[in-house]
């Protein structure tokens, strides 16, 4: 997979179907020379290292030049890891504030590593990988006037096309500098024909796709909110013009982080680009001391050389194998039911027993209580940070003992990184939520973030939520998160090092999230921020699901999961059935939640006889294609975000494409509405039936010919499911 020439001084790095080529140049720079469609190994890539116009505003290095390169320019070749300062005006990857109070950074090649296997970070989320399906390149280089020591870490995978990427920023010196800035990922492309794609949103309308052509100057989405956010998620991608779902070419990345961060594409006067991504390095400045070394979060770059669909499929596969907790990925998850939308703060035992009751017969697998069971919390006005049970509100043993023993799993709300200004930790602890001292605290859903930056605060929390979850019988926990971080600082850093505060709360977040699933490892984790505030595969390594998004309007969430799954798998998008409304059927609803984890957040005592029926042939279906959904492989075949907005079609193909389930689901009134799609993945040798269709036909004809609707979709706001199973 990864092979070194020495006479050429070229790292090739081959996935399935893909080439990474790095080469070392004349004075140890270290250049990116391609990514695309596999190549053979042992090209010349000797003249590779000029891309860009020449002129003497663009400075260049001397020794190199008298070396025999007239051409060579830092500003415009194509640098694997830019540095700020040093000849390259673009943006840079590297910037270290030294103690002279200047941020000249220039680092050369000083050796490499190659090994099978992959690293695991040290206090930060990773993928993971055996010595047999990956393989990593450590290169070294170091800045001699800093004594900065890079390592640039990539890890390649042989079956997918994706490469995990990180750096260490270590210092071999004797004086300490800090980090100003440090992308997890650059890469140099030769070209500024690419469609930018990323996923905006807000809360409620969560990851909604935009694709705009790339233009000169730098397009950047980003968070410094101390969340990934609802607003762009850490998912990015250059597709050159044209692509579709099956054509065309992507480079996408998605940072494993779930913190303030940014990636950016910025196109120069030569009319290449320039694709980055990491830590955002607005509010950020991390001190390095002699011996000591800063970690950048890992940044996965995926290629597909057929359109987006591809994309995602390499993305699912790479988090279900290489990310998502090992105990997770390939188990049943539960069935739930949540209590929110169902009762929200209104709830006892007796209707939390109730709604339990309803749920078994209708063949549902685990109770979820929601937010309202701690302190004395009936609306959203206190309590946080109280993390003891509300007695005269819920008898949680009696609870908890019931639910089992009807043969029900029971799960619990948290929001451990918040505090309620009315509270006895708040009261106790006036200063450990996030402040500054001397300035108003901004509230945000009439609470505060607690300083998850401080031992004392992730003790305290971790103390408490043992207390209830040591004690009682518990198989899942929600973990929410619901507003974002303003007046950042912690009473604990000093003014030297302040501007650390961010990436410090992650990493205070991560090992809680590392000790917690340590001791719990049979805890159903689900992440969720006020809906998909929180969406990101920082999460996915420790909750196999989140919660897409608060809006379960089917409608809006054929849009939300839609672009969710544009990087994340089916089976970690949290999708339940709510109540119906009188555009979406249950039917409708039922079809769009079953693309995700599938679950129902409503009163299931209010279900007519008739419904019931529904519900219960659904919680079949669930079961019938689980497999297929949550470790299948998915094709979009009609987008909800296309010219026509008035439906939106997809389908999952289990992996040895026996079986496949379509569903098209229609949004508005359309007179004579008919179309045709043509199904995709499925093998054209293999014969399939479907009985909703009464149709036998071959993979082959159901791919180039394809299926015609006319009218069958009913008028508006119904979807249906087709399932298709080979015929042997
Ligand atoms: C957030 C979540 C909801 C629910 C409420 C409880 O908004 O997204 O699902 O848990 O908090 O307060």
């Amino acid at each position: 997979m990864i092979s070194y020439n020495e006479q050429t001084k070229v790292f090739q790095l081959d996935s399935k179907s893909a080439s990474y080529v790095i080469g070392i140049f004349e004075g140890g720079y270290i250049l990116h020379y391609y990514y695309g469609a596999k190549i053979p190994t042992g090209e010349d890539f000797s003249n590779m290292y000029y891309r860009g116009p020449q002129a003497s505003f663009i400075p260049y290095n001397v020794e190199v030049r008298r070396a025999g390169y007239p051409c060579f320019y830092p500003g415009n070749a194509p640098m694997e890891y830019p540095t700020n300062g040093a000849g390259d005006f673009r943006n840079s990857a590297l910037s270290i504030l030294n103690e002279d109070g200047n941020t000249v950074t220039d680092i050369r090649y000083e050796s490499h590593k190659i090994y099978a296997g992959k690293p695991r970070i040290e206090g930060l989320p990773s993928l993971y990988a055996d010595e047999t399906s990956a393989e990593t390149l450590e290169l070294i280089a170091l800045d001699p006037y800093t004594r900065a020591r890079v390592t640039l870490y990539y890890t390649v995978f042989k079956n997918l096309d994706a490469i995990v990427r990180s750096v260490k920023i270590e210092n071999a010196g004797d004086k300490t500098f800090k980090v100003d800035a440090a992308a997890s990922l650059c890469l140099d492309l030769p070209s500024m024909d690419y469609q930018w794609i990323h996923l905006w949103g807000q809360h409620c309308q969560e990851r909604a796709l935009s694709m705009t052509k790339l233009e000169h100057g730098t397009q950047m989405i980003g968070s410094k909110r101390g969340a990934s956010g609802h607003f762009h998620n850490p998912f990015a991608a250059l597709a050159t013009n044209g692509t579709d779902e099956q054509n065309g070419e992507v480079y996408a990345v998605n940072l494993v982080y779930s913190g303030n961060f940014t990636i950016s594409a910025e196109v120069d006067a030569g009319c290449t680009t320039r694709l980055m991504a990491g830590i955002n390095d607005h509010d950020f400045l991390w001190e390095v001391k002699p011996g000591a070394a800063f970690q950048t979060p890992e940044c996965v770059l995926v290629y597909s050389a057929n359109g987006l669909g591809e994309m995602s499929r390499t993305f699912h596969r790479l988090y279900l194998d290489h990310l998502i907790p090992a105990q997770w990925a390939y188990t049943k998850r539960p069935l739930l039911i949540n209590s929110w939308e169902a009762a929200y703060f209104d709830f006892d035992t007796d209707k939390l027993i109730a709604f339990a009751e309803r749920a078994k017969d209708i063949g549902i697998d685990m109770l979820v209580m929601d937010d309202g069971w701690f302190g004395h919390r009936d609306d959203d006005y206190d309590s946080l940070g109280d993390w003891y049970i509300y007695e005269s509100k819920l008898d949680l043993k009696r609870l908890t003992d019931t639910v089992h023993e009807m043969g029900l799993k029971f799960g619990i709300w948290y929001e451990p990184e918040m505090i309620s200004p009315d509270s006895d930790l708040f009261r106790a602890h006036p200063d450990w939520h996030i402040h500054v001292p001397g300035r108003p605290a901004t509230e945000g859903r009439q609470q505060y973030v607690i300083d998850f930056s401080r031992q004392d605060v992730r003790d305290n929390i971790f103390e408490q939520m043992s207390s209830v979850l040591d004690n009682y019988d518990i198989d899942y926990v929600k973990w929410d998160f619901n507003r974002n971080i303003t007046e950042a600082g912690s009473a604990l850093l000093d003014a030297e090092h302040g501007l650390e505060f961010f990436h410090r709360y992650m990493l205070g977040l991560y090992e809680f999230l590392e000790k917690f699933t340590k001791k719990y490892p049979h805890l159903l984790l689900e992440s969720c921020s006020g809906g998909g505030g929180r969406f990101d595969a920082g999460w996915l390594a420790y909750s196999p699901q989140v919660w897409t998004s608060d809006n379960t309007y089917p409608i809006d969430r054929c849009r939300i999961q839609y672009g969710t799954s544009l990087c994340y798998p089916a089976s970690s998008m949290g999708a339940h059935v709510s109540h119906k409304d009188a555009i979406c059927d249950y039917n409708m609803r039922g079809c769009v939640a079953m693309a995700g984890t599938f679950g129902y957040e409503m009163d299931p005592r209010t279900f007519t006889e008739e419904e019931k029926a529904l519900v219960k042939q659904q919680v079949v279906n669930y079961h019938k294609y689980y497999d297929t959904i949550h470790y299948g492989d998915l094709y979009r075949l009609i987008s909800p975000y296309d010219g026509h907005a008035d439906r939106a079609v997809w389908s999952f193909v289990s992996r040895d494409k026996s079986k496949a389930l379509l569903t098209a689901a229609t949004f508005q009134r359309t007179f004579n509405q008919s179309f045709w799609i043509r199904m995709q993945g499925l093998d054209p040798e293999k014969t399939y039936f479907c009985a909703e269709l009464n149709l036998t036909a071959s993979g082959a004809r159901l791919m180039n010919v394809g299926l015609n609707f006319f009218n069958q979709l009913g008028w508006i706001g119904t979807a249906r499911e087709f399932w298709f199973e080979e015929v042997k």
